[in-house]
């Protein structure tokens, strides 16, 4: 049985206890510009539940009414069409798709809002995300409202909507084997692109460059591509969070901050490194850096069932205004500076999402309007950093312009947690090392 079909067993079980069925479309094809689309990347939920990656297919599960196992998968998908395919690619086609996907059934995606009403009579309750596709959306509540009509004729109609978050996407929280199997596979790809990239580096070299180098590692080791847009971020580009328009040249005595990672069959990996672009910290780097990884060091170390999530940020954020204490960037005591906010010039985000096939996965991160406690098999990121403004006049000339961010992505485990991007050079000697070792030999 493939790990999609063990996920779609899972689900159905939940349908059955909650007597629930469930519409689970893919993404739609986007259009860049003119006739051009992107290239297509199905919805994460569908994946999770399919591994099939063709657009224009909706997933139907229906929950057994005695028994889990009686449940029913029916995908709708594109036919066969010999010309269609000459054109944009082979199509897998209703007649192979139940064997090849373990389906109980497969039929057209022309057919599907002629056959959703038969198999969803009866249903009162239908988890669909609504609010994603305009469309979609339009088509799905007019065939509710169908089904209402058939309420004389004895069919009760549905009474809810229901969004997958409390359902499936705590299912995606929660990673199978197999699904690990992929992010520790997405990891190592990833770390052969930051070694490459801390090899490549050295002043005259363009954000650009680095960034190409970054996608060409992905994709040479058969990887998607970046799970999101590469940040490559050389000098205050660092203290820009979201930039990606790595199109600057790289200088003598600047940092350069990378946070890329690569995706493998749509898992998302999520890493960030910051490394000195000559292969040498200079001092004031060197402090601000070794202030981020012991932050970042103790919120990893924190990481273990049983414990709230808030606790890993809490850790990060101590450490962190520690350090702008001792370092002069902050004055007051640590509950002062955090009372106050003034940290916030410094650390303005969060330290931690969950990761998954989504890079900022989905999964509730409360409950109650408590911070929900880890549990093994959730994987989530831990990413503090320092940013000084190149403008902040409140601080001494040295620290200005400086941006670092260091980030992992660590698997929940049952006795504590397990780095799975650990082999990336961290330290400030493994860093150096990695830069200078890779300067001699492009020199
Ligand atoms: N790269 C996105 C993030 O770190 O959240
Ligand atoms: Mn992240
Ligand atoms: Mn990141």
């Amino acid at each position: 049985m493939s790990m999609y079909q063990e996920h779609r067993q899972r689900f159905l079980e939940v349908l059955f206890r909650e007597q629930m069925a469930a519409v689970i479309p893919t993404e739609t094809e986007k259009t860049r510009n003119h006739d051009a689309h992107y290239r297509f990347r199905p919805h994460s939920d569908f994946w999770y539940l399919t591994g099939f990656a063709e657009p224009e297919s909706v997933l139907v599960l229906v929950p057994g009414k005695e028994k889990a196992e009686d449940g029913q998968a029916i995908l709708f998908l594109r036919e066969r069409n010999k010309e269609m395919e000459i054109w944009d690619g082979k199509r897998l086609g209703v007649d192979d798709a139940p064997e090849m996907l373990g389906l109980d059934e497969a039929h057209p995606i022309e057919d599907l809002w002629k056959e959703l009403p038969n198999l969803l009579a009866g249903q009162q309750r239908i988890v669909y995300r609504s609010g994603h596709d305009e469309d979609f959306d339009w088509h799905f509540h007019r065939m509710v409202e169908g089904l209402r009509g058939r309420a004389r004729r004895g069919i009760e109609p549905p009474t809810a909507v229901l969004d997958p978050g409390p359902y499936l996407h705590e299912l995606r929280l929660h990673k199978s084997p197999g699904e690990l199997e992929c992010m520790r596979h997405a990891a190592r790809i990833t770390t052969q692109a930051h070694c490459a990239a801390m090899a490549a580096a050295r002043p005259g070299v363009y954000e650009y460059e680095i960034d190409a180098l970054l996608e060409y590692t992905f994709r040479r080791h058969g990887s998607t591509g970046p799970a999101y847009n590469s940040i490559v971020a050389g000098g205050a580009n660092a203290c820009i969070l979201h930039y990606i328009e790595n199109d600057q040249r790289l200088c003598e005595g600047e940092l350069l901050l990378i946070d890329a990672g690569a995706e493998w069959k749509y898992y998302a990996s999520d890493v960030t490194r910051t490394f000195p672009v000559s292969g040498t910290f200079s001092e004031p780097q060197k402090a601000l850096y070794e202030v981020v990884l012991r932050a970042q060091l103790a919120a990893i170390d924190v990481i273990r069932p049983g414990v709230a999530t808030k606790l890993v940020h809490e850790t990060a954020l101590h450490a962190l205004v520690d350090g702008l204490i001792e370092l002069g960037l902050c004055q007051g005591t640590r509950e002062e500076v955090i009372e106050s906010n003034a940290h916030r010039d410094f650390f303005m985000h969060g330290t931690s999402h969950w990761l998954g096939l989504d890079v900022h996965d989905q999964g509730a991160y409360t409950r109650g309007g408590e911070s929900r406690p880890l549990a093994p098999g959730m994987v989530l990121t831990v990413e503090p950093g320092l940013y000084v403004d190149p403008e902040n006049q409140a601080v001494e000339e040295r620290w200005r312009g400086i941006g670092i961010r260091i980030e992992d992505d660590i698997l929940v485990t049952d006795e504590g947690h397990e780095n799975l991007t650990a082999a990336i050079p961290k330290t400030v000697a493994e860093v150096e090392a990695a830069c200078q070792a890779a300067l001699e030999g492009v020199a």
